[in-house]
């Protein structure tokens, strides 16, 4: 954006005023009327601040049609008007707990003292009014302009979470007239599903749940109904049956979408009759009524708790159903609120403090490729580092070809990244209003980025590439290596990724095979484990060398499971390594079995079968195992199952560190008894054995109700089997 300047070479602030209003002005026309967004939210708060400090520092230039003294927000045509009975005021924001304090400090000097407050969640949805008389609905206006806005009142029979009529509730009668605040949303659960079907439709997908939400609540299915009648009218022929189930099955998708908005109330306008004396007062009352209202609320007293609040919706974010973008705080006495009153575009009894962005804009500088373990070639952005949900991203996997285009991302576009809490980054779609027609499309390269083979479709799934090249291509080898000492796998520390590089470009390995026959002379060859001084043998090995050797030595000894995860055999994954591990006990049987004798043992069925005798097949494969076996990996498993079978079917989770059992000890003794182990909790998990810093899968078993054990339960499970172990649970509320 280039910046305005007067001959003194600095910025005109009357030419960067008209700049910036136009900005903000066509902001809000593309983010309340069209349902899409042009800035992130960051970016548009920026320049709305930098509007206010301009204003401030030249009062001469603000106007009544200054967007800084709008509410914000414009209506389209597109709907009937209706004027709202109360104006709908906007927030100030604060962007940090200096701004806060800063608010909380104006409201100590105006009322002498800081008065109660209440925390509750910023919504990201779509703002609404609802009028109700006489306890039924009389209209559901989205905001419009603050003063009017567009009347859904139609759709509200399709929202099973907005109440048509109001019940009275003890100790709260229903007002005459009463109008209520809030934000319909659409769930974050149902968001994915609901872009999935927009692109199946051919439809652009929405940027966010907002968006979602806003789009969904401004159909026109009145007149979809209309128009399906008139197509009815029409009657027969084969090209009015075609078009009346179009317009059908277009209808019905509306009416589901609808059905899925949620709504929560957060204030009131008009209150005809006994006026309550506080804010969450009010909530009590509309939650008799009827009406949702949130049940994460706080009031509080000291500024301390208000960032505890905050500071606590930071973390849990996500586990909201709805999108948060921030904590807004009020002044809890209604008297208070009125004392202190409001200026022409927002209350000050209240604040909006706002979480850093989750969705933001860069630059698409480039889209490469990657070859990874298995040969797959997956492309990824390259992307202008950008901070998002509180850190750098530069990059984003893609995953294949057909994505790319189905994003629509084209490079050198400006797209919107998203980084979801601790979740992968994810390139969203383009800022198409963006584009200069500079950009270009990607190719996706014929040849291997690393090794030049030719590129050739995958067997399975018709969306991969791959580089056949597996033996020599160095990304491969490069993946392959890694992967041996990841902690899914051998779990050698000391090994990583740099380590890896270091150790085949420097040629001290050749390939996988050569990792476990690593010694100290081999070491001292290499650049990235020794330190300066003395040549040859004399050569010091840097303490993470030396912590290798010892790593390696106990990677040799790790149970079969872990070396069949370590091979790199395409889909033998920990579920699958452990089926084979248990049923066969011996790697050399493994190779020899049959596809037949492989698929029947359960957790391997007939694509693992064929893939691990493809893989026993190639020679180079074979010398990988027989490096292993001179280096002394372990190859069999001296517990094979014999005995009685108690965990046949039963799925067990073990996380934390359990007393008196190593992780592979425990997930072997499960497995003997014909259990399964799996790293994730789900309402299909039978037991979870937790042990000390358990973390989110404890959490999640509570959630999910299902029976947690200590280590002694988990020792009754063994022991007397599913029923004791049952019985042996832990009670919900520990
Ligand atoms: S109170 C007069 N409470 O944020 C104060 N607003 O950026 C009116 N919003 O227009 C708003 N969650 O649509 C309030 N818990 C909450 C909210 C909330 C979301 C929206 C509201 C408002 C916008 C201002």
């Amino acid at each position: 954006m280039a910046k305005a300047k007067a001959e003194s070479g600095l910025p005109d602030p009357v030419v960067r005023w008209r700049e910036l209003v136009d900005i903000v002005e066509d902001a809000r026309q593309r983010y309340y009327v069209h349902d899409s967004a042009t800035l992130s939210d960051v970016e548009y708060d920026a320049i709305f601040r930098e509007l206010e400090l301009l204003e401030l520092a030249h009062p001469e230039l603000v106007s009544a049609d200054s967007p800084t003294q709008a509410v914000g927000g414009e209506r389209s045509e597109m709907f009937e008007p209706v004027e709202h009975l109360q104006r709908l005021l906007s927030l100030d924001n604060a962007f940090s707990a200096e701004e806060l304090a800063a608010w909380a400090g104006r409201l100590e000097r105006e009322l002498g003292s800081l008065p109660s407050l209440l925390c509750e969640l910023k919504v990201d949805g779509l703002a609404v009014d609802i009028v109700y008389e006489r306890g039924r609905l009389r209209s559901l206006a989205t905001r419009g302009d603050g003063r009017v806005g567009e009347d859904v009142t139609y759709n509200v029979r399709f929202i099973p979470g907005i109440p048509r009529v109001l019940t009275p509730a003890p100790g709260h009668p229903v007002p005459d007239l009463v109008e209520v605040r809030g934000e319909v949303y659409f769930p974050v659960v149902d968001f994915d599903s609901l872009n999935a079907e927009m692109l199946e439709l051919g439809l652009s997908p929405f940027a966010n749940a907002r968006n979602a939400g806003a789009g969904t609540l401004r159909q026109r299915v009145d007149r979809r109904e209309q128009e399906l009648a008139a197509a009815r009218g029409r009657g027969a022929g084969e090209r009015g049956a075609a078009a009346v189930a179009r317009l059908q099955a277009d209808l019905d998708r509306a009416v589901r979408r609808l059905a899925r908005l949620q709504l929560v109330v957060h204030g009131v306008g008009i209150w005809q009759g006994h006026e309550p004396a506080a804010q969450s007062e009010a909530y009590v009352a509309l939650r008799g009524w009827g009406l949702p209202t949130s049940d994460r609320i706080r009031i509080v007293e000291r500024l301390d708790d208000v960032s505890e609040f905050i500071e606590f919706y930071g973390l849990h974010r996500h586990d909201v159903e709805h999108e948060i973008d921030g904590v807004v705080v009020k002044v809890d006495d209604l008297a208070t609120q009125g004392r202190l009153g409001s200026t022409s575009r927002a209350p000050r009894w209240a604040i909006a403090y706002k979480y850093p962005p989750e969705v933001v804009r860069t630059r698409l500088l480039d889209i490469e490729v990657n070859v990874g373990r298995t040969g797959r070639v997956t492309p990824f952005a390259v992307m202008a580092p950008v901070k998002v949900a509180g850190s750098t991203v530069a990059m984003a996997t893609l995953h294949n070809e057909q994505e790319v285009r189905r994003k629509g991302v084209l490079i050198g576009d400006l797209v919107f990244l998203r980084k979801a809490g601790d979740v992968i980054p994810e390139v969203l779609g383009p800022v198409v209003e963006e584009r200069t027609g500079d950009e270009r499309a990607f190719v996706m390269p014929t040849h291997c980025p690393s090794c030049g083979t030719m590129l050739a479709p995958s067997k399975e799934a018709d969306v991969d590439i791959r580089c056949p090249n597996a033996r020599s291509c160095s990304s491969q080898l490069r993946e392959r290596v890694f992967h041996v000492a990841s902690r899914a796998a051998l779990d050698i520390e000391g090994l990583g990724f740099k380590a890896a590089v270091a150790l085949l470009e420097e040629g001290v390995i050749s390939d996988e095979g050569d990792v476990l026959l690593l010694g100290a002379d081999d070491l001292r060859r290499s650049q990235f484990f020794t330190r300066d001084g003395g040549e040859g043998a004399e050569r010091p090995l840097t303490a993470n060398a030396e912590k290798l050797l010892v790593e390696l030595e106990a990677a040799k000894a790790r149970p079969l499971w872990r070396v069949l995860v370590a091979l790199s055999i395409r889909h033998v994954g920990p579920t699958a390594a452990q089926a084979l591990a248990r049923e066969f006990g011996d790697l050399d049987v493994i190779a020899a079995a049959s596809v037949d004798e492989l698929s029947v043992v359960e957790g391997v069925g007939p694509i693992i079968a064929e893939a691990v005798l493809e893989w026993f097949g190639v020679d180079w494969h074979r010398e990988v195992v027989d490096k292993w076996r001179r280096a002394g990996v372990r190859l069999t498993q001296e517990h094979v199952a014999t005995g009685p079978r108690p965990l046949d079917g039963l799925t067990v989770v073990i996380t934390g560190t359990v007393e008196g059992w190593s992780r592979d000890a425990a997930t072997l003794a499960v497995q003997e008894r014909g259990g399964k182990v799996s790293g994730s909790v789900s309402k299909k998990t039978d037991f979870v054995v937790v042990g000390e810093n358990p973390g989110s899968k404890h959490e999640k078993a509570i959630a999910l109700g299902r029976p947690v054990l200590d280590a002694a339960g988990f020792g009754v499970l063994l022991e007397q089997g599913p029923e004791a172990g049952r019985e042996a649970a832990l009670p919900p509320e520990e």
